[in-house]
This record gives C-alpha cells, structure tokens and sequence, in this order.
C-alpha cells in the first residue's frame, strides 16, 4: 500500500486549550496506521499546545500556516520559521491561497519563504493553484508551472518539499476537482519537479479543495495524490479521525 497524507488546515480556528481538546479527541479516534501519516497545521498561537499533545504519536506532525522569510526582527504580527520550530512544529505551508490572494504574497516571497524554512528545520508544503478565470483561459499548468519556478527554482540543492495542488475555485467552495483534473496537474507537477531536479525524491503532491469525507476516498484512488489538504473537512476531529480512517489508498 502505498503512504498517503493527510493534512488539516485550521486556518483562523482552534484556540490552544480547544487543540489539547481536539487531539485528545482525534487520537481517541485514530489509531496509528503503518501507511499513513496525519500533519496539523493550527494557528501559530495553538503551535505549542497542539505538538505537546501529541509528542508521543511519531505519525502526527505539526506545522505553522505561515512563516515569515526573516529570522527575527521588527516584522509586527508575523512569525519567524525559527520561532515556528520553537514552538513544536517540523512543517510549514507556504504560499497556500488565502496568503496570496487575501494578504497580497507574491510568487517571490514564497520563494524566501521556502529558503527561510529550510534554515529554521521545517519541511516546506508548497500550495500552487490556479483561479477559475486562469483554468477557463486553459492556464493552470502555465500558472501552477511559474508558481512552483518562482518558489524552487532558484534551488540548487535537493530539499524535501512537499507540493500541495490547491485550485482557488476549489477551497471553500465545496466544489472539488474531478480526480482526473487534479491528476492531470499532479503529472505536470510531477514532471517538472524531476526535470528541474530542485526538490529531493519522493516528490510527495497532495491534492486540496473541498475536500470531505464523501469524496476523499474517490480522490486517493487516483495514484497521481499522495495525500489531501483539508480546510473545513478537519476542523471536527472524530470526523477528521474517520476521513483519515477510510479513505484508503
Ligand atoms: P477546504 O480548504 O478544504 O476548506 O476547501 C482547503 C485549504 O484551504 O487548504
């Protein structure tokens, strides 16, 4: 079989005393499987919170939503990738939509972004994806091909970045792509992460976008997704837990 991930996205939820609350929960709720790892992405306040609950499990993972591309200094409000691993956490997003299009981030601050990750010890989790005028006008592999240029292709090491293909027209929307559209971006990725030999093997692609306990499983028997990236659907933890649960590979 072969190992799927599993990643939820908080987003603005889940206070640090509701983490505890929730992973206690969730851990009741899943027990490990061999095949399957489960990363946590809650706001930078539950950080801490969220990854001493769950220290003892070697398959759950926490990351931050965001970092910023400095180490330190006078940069009100954000934080640092060195701060985020303080915390607890081993993984950050970058570039994930709701920075890009709600806060402005450009394809050249997840490019520094990444860079800074990498210094500070967390795994990077990438979000490319393009709009619903940019998928009409036949462009998601030009965009999706220049976001993942303008964030790793000033690389010349081999780190291990993990891709999430997240078109914007599918987060929050509860209208997910067909498995054969993502697998089809999926393989342009895939392409372009072994031509451009800028990232380490196994070129881990998770695919994200209303994604929920109906149509996760329907999406993972497509072999091009390693795994989801799951806003809303993560936000209950039994029902996370059996999202996670079932929808096998
Ligand atoms: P959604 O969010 O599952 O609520 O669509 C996904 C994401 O933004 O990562």
């Amino acid at each position: 079989m072969r190992p799927l991930l599993f990643a939820a996205n908080w987003k603005m939820n889940i206070g640090p005393a509701e983490a505890r609350t929730y992973l206690a929960a969730f851990t009741k709720a899943y027990g490990r499987h061999p095949d399957r790892e489960v990363w946590f992405f809650p706001p930078a306040v539950s950080i801490e919170a969220a990854a001493q609950t769950i220290a003892q499990r070697r398959d759950l993972r926490v990351g931050a939503q965001d970092i910023h591309w400095e180490p330190k200094g006078a940069f009100t409000g954000a934080i640092s990738g060195s701060l985020a691993n303080q915390a607890g956490a081993h993984l950050t997003l970058i570039g994930h939509s709701e920075r890009r299009h709600v806060f402005g981030e450009t394809d050249a601050e997840t490019g520094k972004k990444v860079t800074a990750a990498l210094a500070a010890e967390l795994q990077p989790v990438l979000c490319v994806g393009e709009t619903l005028a940019q998928r009409e006008a036949g462009e998601t592999v030009p965009v999706v091909t220049r976001q993942l240029e303008a964030a790793l292709g000033g690389r010349d090491g081999k780190a291990r970045v993990t891709i999430a293909y997240e078109p914007v027209w599918a987060i929050g929307t509860g209208r997910n792509a067909t498995p054969k559209d993502a697998a089809e971006v999926h393989r342009a990725i895939r392409a372009w992460l072994k031509a451009r030999a800028v990232t380490a093997p196994p070129f881990v692609i998770l695919y994200g976008g209303s994604v929920n306990l109906k149509n996760a499983a329907e999406l993972l028997a497509e072999h091009e997704l390693d795994g989801v990236l799951v806003g809303g659907a993560s936000l209950d933890p039994r029902g996370w837990a059996q999202l996670v649960r079932t929808a096998a590979g």
